[in-house]
C-alpha cells in the first residue's frame, strides 16, 4: 500500500515537473484529484479495505501531499512569470523624447569655446541694467547723441532692460579690477522690430585689458577668431566707426557671397570709461568687440530669416540636433 502511494506522488511530481503553465497545471490536477482522478480513485478501494480507519487516514494523507504539490507548483509557476515579465525582451523600448540644443546656444558655446582657447574666461551679466552700467560708465552722458541709436525699453526711472553687452565691462572692471581678460554672452534688447531686428537678441560681448595693449592685440586676436569660426580663408577689414566708449573705434566687415558685410563692433577702450571704474589709463590699456550672436548664427548656418530663432518651430530646431 505505502509503496503503492510513493509510486503514485512519484508519478505526480514527475508530471509537476513538466508543467510550464496553469493549464498544464489543472491537467494534471484533474488527472491525480478528479472524479476519474488516480487518487481519488484509490478512495474506492476504502471498501475492501481490511483496516478501513487506517487506509481512510493513508489516503486523506496521500490527498493532502498531493494537493500541497499541486499548490506548490502553482506559485512557482507564477513567479516564473512575475520574473520573465520583468524582462520581456520581447516588449518595444519606450523612446525617450531627446531635446536639441538651441542654435543660439550652439552659437554662443561655439564663440565661447574659441575664446576660451584664446585666454578669454566667460563673465555673466544682468539683463536689468541702471543708465550708469548701460550708458554714463560707458562715457555716454545723459543726451549724448548716443542714446538715440539705442532706443531703450526703460522699466522705470531707474532701471531699463541693457541695450548691448557692454556694461559687463563696467560691472568686471569694477569687481575684479585689471588686467582681465573675458566675453560676456547673453540677452539684449531695444525696441527695433521688423523682419532684420528682434526686440530681443543676443551679443557677444569681449573685453581685454593689461598694460601695453594696442590695436595690433585686436586685430590679430579677432582676424584669427574669423577663420576660426567659420574654419576657412575669408576677406574682412576693419573699417573705422564711432562708439563712445572706444576710441579709436572699428567696424569689423566679412566678405560673405561676394557682399560686404559687418559682424561686430570693437576699438581700443576709451580712457573715459577707464577713468570712470578708477583704472589709470596710463598704465593699462585694451581693447573691446561686441558681436551679434544671430547673425553669426545665420552665416553659419545658412539660415535667411531672424525670426527662426524666435518661432519655436520644431522641424527648425530639430535641424541642429548633434551639435552642442
Ligand atoms: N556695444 C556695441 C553695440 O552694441 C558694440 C561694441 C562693443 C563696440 C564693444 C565696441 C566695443 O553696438
Amino acid at each position: 500500500m505505502e509503496t503503492q502511494y510513493s509510486s503514485l506522488i512519484q508519478n505526480l511530481k514527475e508530471r509537476l515537473n513538466t508543467c510550464k503553465n496553469e493549464n498544464e497545471l489543472l491537467k494534471v490536477k484533474s488527472d491525480f484529484l478528479g472524479k476519474n482522478g488516480l487518487i481519488t480513485k484509490e478512495f474506492l478501494g476504502i471498501r475492501n479495505a481490511k483496516d478501513k480507519k487506517y487506509t481512510g487516514q493513508q489516503l486523506n494523507l496521500l490527498k493532502k501531499q498531493a494537493e500541497n504539490l499541486i499548490i506548490q507548483t502553482s506559485l512557482e509557476i507564477q513567479n516564473r512569470q512575475v520574473s520573465v515579465d520583468a524582462i520581456d525582451i520581447s516588449l518595444p523600448g519606450r523612446n525617450v523624447a531627446e531635446g536639441t540644443r538651441h542654435p543660439i546656444s550652439i552659437t554662443i558655446n561655439h564663440i565661447s569655446n574659441i575664446m576660451r582657447g584664446y585666454g578669454f574666461r566667460v563673465e555673466q551679466g544682468n539683463e536689468i541694467e541702471t543708465e550708469f552700467y548701460n550708458f554714463e560708465a560707458l562715457n555716454i552722458p545723459p543726451n549724448h547723441p548716443a542714446r538715440d541709436m539705442h532706443d531703450t525699453f526703460y522699466i522705470n526711472a531707474k532701471n531699463l532692460l541693457r541695450t548691448h553687452t557692454s556694461s559687463v565691462q563696467i560691472h568686471t572692471m569694477m569687481k575684479t579690477g585689471v588686467p582681465l581678460k573675458i566675453i560676456a554672452p547673453g540677452k539684449v534688447y531695444r525696441c527695433d522690430s521688423d523682419p532684420t531686428h528682434s526686440p530681443m537678441f543676443h551679443q557677444l560681448e569681449g573685453l581685454y585689458i593689461d598694460e601695453d595693449i594696442n590695436f595690433c592685440h585686436l586685430k590679430g586676436i579677432l582676424e584669427k577668431f574669423i577663420m576660426d569660426y567659420f574654419q576657412k580663408e575669408i576677406e574682412m577689414r576693419f573699417r573705422p566707426s564711432y562708439f563712445p566708449f572706444t576710441e579709436p573705434s572699428a567696424e569689423l566687415d566679412i566678405k560673405f557671397r561676394g557682399k560686404w558685410l559687418e559682424v561686430l563692433g570693437c576699438g581700443m577702450v576709451h580712457d573715459n570709461v577707464l577713468k570712470n571704474v578708477g583704472i589709470n589709463p596710463e598704465k593699462y590699456s585694451g581693447f573691446a568687440f561686441g558681436l551679434g550672436i544671430e547673425r553669426f548664427a545665420m552665416l553659419k548656418f545658412d539660415i535667411r530669416d531672424l525670426r527662426s530663432f524666435y518661432e519655436n518651430d520644431l522641424s527648425f530646431l530639430r535641424q541642429f540636433r548633434g551639435l552642442t
